[in-house]
């Protein structure tokens, strides 16, 4: 079964050229949302379904980066040659970010400018042969977005990210924390997170396969995670980047029930997760089940939302019993209680969703529930 090569480190200095390269062509995440004429929220200029009009100017060298390596275009040598040097490309090819024919050059994987960093994943296909390094879809931006916030506002020594993927979380903490683990049951996106590592020169985060917490010797004073929660019937969790199982919560349930062997107090677990078929306006008799004999050690601070529609996701076989009207998601904080443990939800106002957090630009806005998150992380 033909597989699509993983990203291959090569010489530090070499990347770092490379690097430094498309700093000066200019693919920057604020570049992109420019030239794509959108708002840079949450990654949404990345998918094409958002700029189905939008056509790139082969003159402008953005336009060309993100034609090559989010739209997945093939790109005539003769319009990367005012960008890249034979030895750029090479370079590049020898990465396996590129292949170069004879007259065109074309990418097999996608390779987004965020947060400061270059992130390789899959593309955004489902690839039916192998279990393939997640995509960034809005998620693995809204998180990291929010934990660059959370976590500069008070640094940690050893963080703990859980479903890495490609490492978009870990490389996020590394700027904050000490020291950061991030582990992943798939041994691809482990692969390409030790990429995204060497090519962004990040030295304190250590990869590791592994199932949940399996290999972390903790405890650890941040636990992240953007774990996978879609309910699917038909595939397992564990198999592929996006299956929480028939229920959704497969993975989330086995990362709470864990944190209290886990997670230092002080310490913070923020996680971003949906969950599917809730009666209540708050997620809590989940934790409560989850936690048992445990939920009076911990506070929670609830900033789901609604969110219609996901079980819509094209690839996901509906789980029985499942109704979408009534899923919740969003970032779900948590520390070690000094007294009884108390659940407390951040209502967001429902037509503004996950938006609230943010600021047209992108960045982190300032309201009431983000300033009471921050507040409340800050305590721990
Ligand atoms: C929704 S993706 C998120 C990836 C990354 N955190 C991001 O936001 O880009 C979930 C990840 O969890 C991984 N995963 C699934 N089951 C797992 C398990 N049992 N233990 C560890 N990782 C798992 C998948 O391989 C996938 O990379």
């Amino acid at each position: 079964m033909q597989t699509i090569p993983e990203p291959t480190a090569i010489q530090r200095a070499s990347m770092q050229a490379v690097v430094k390269r498309f700093r000066e062509i200019g693919y920057t995440y604020e570049a992109c949302a420019k030239r794509l004429g959108v708002d840079p929220f949450f990654g949404i200029p990345f998918n094409t379904l958002r700029r189905p009009d939008w056509v790139p100017d082969p003159k402008h060298g953005t336009d060309l980066l993100i034609s090559l390596f989010i739209n997945g275009n093939s790109i005539p040598l003769s319009e990367a040659d005012p960008f890249f040097s034979a030895s750029d490309l090479d370079d590049l090819a020898k990465m396996a970010l590129i292949e170069i024919s004879d007259t065109t050059i074309h990418s097999n994987l996608s390779l987004f400018p965020c947060f400061n960093h270059y992130i390789v994943t899959d593309t955004i296909q489902i690839h039916p042969h192998f279990n393939q390094a997640m995509w960034l879809f809005a998620g693995s931006f809204i998180f990291g977005t929010v934990i660059d916030h959370l976590l500069s506002c008070k640094t940690r020594e050893r963080a703990l990210d859980l479903c890495t993927g490609a490492g978009i979380h870990a490389l996020i903490a590394s700027r904050h924390c000490r020291e950061v683990i991030g582990i992943d049951n798939n041994p691809r996106a482990v692969a390409f997170a030790n990429f995204n590592k060497a090519f962004n020169a990040i030295d304190n985060v250590e990869f590791l396969v592994g199932d949940v917490y399996k290999p972390a010797e903790g405890p650890f004073d941040a636990i992240l995670s953007h774990p996978p929660y879609i309910p699917d019937a038909g595939s397992q969790s564990g198999s592929n980047f996006w299956s929480g199982g028939a229920t959704g919560n497969e993975i989330v349930q086995r990362i709470i029930a864990d944190l209290p062997v886990h997670l230092k107090d002080p310490g913070i677990c923020l996680i971003f997760s949906i969950f599917p078929d809730l009666n209540s306006h708050s997620a809590q008799p989940y934790f409560d089940q989850w936690l048992s004999g445990h939920s009076t050690r911990f506070d929670i601070l609830d900033n789901s939302t609604r969110m219609p529609g996901i079980q819509n996701t094209p690839y996901v076989e509906k789980s029985p019993g499942c109704r979408e009207t009534v899923f919740r998601g969003g970032i779900f904080a948590l520390r070690q209680s000094q007294q009884t443990g108390v659940y407390e939800t951040n209502a967001l106002p429902a037509s503004q969703a996950c938006y609230h957090i943010f600021a047209p630009d992108g960045s982190i806005a300032s309201n009431h529930e983000m300033d009471r998150l921050t507040a409340w992380v800050m305590t721990r």
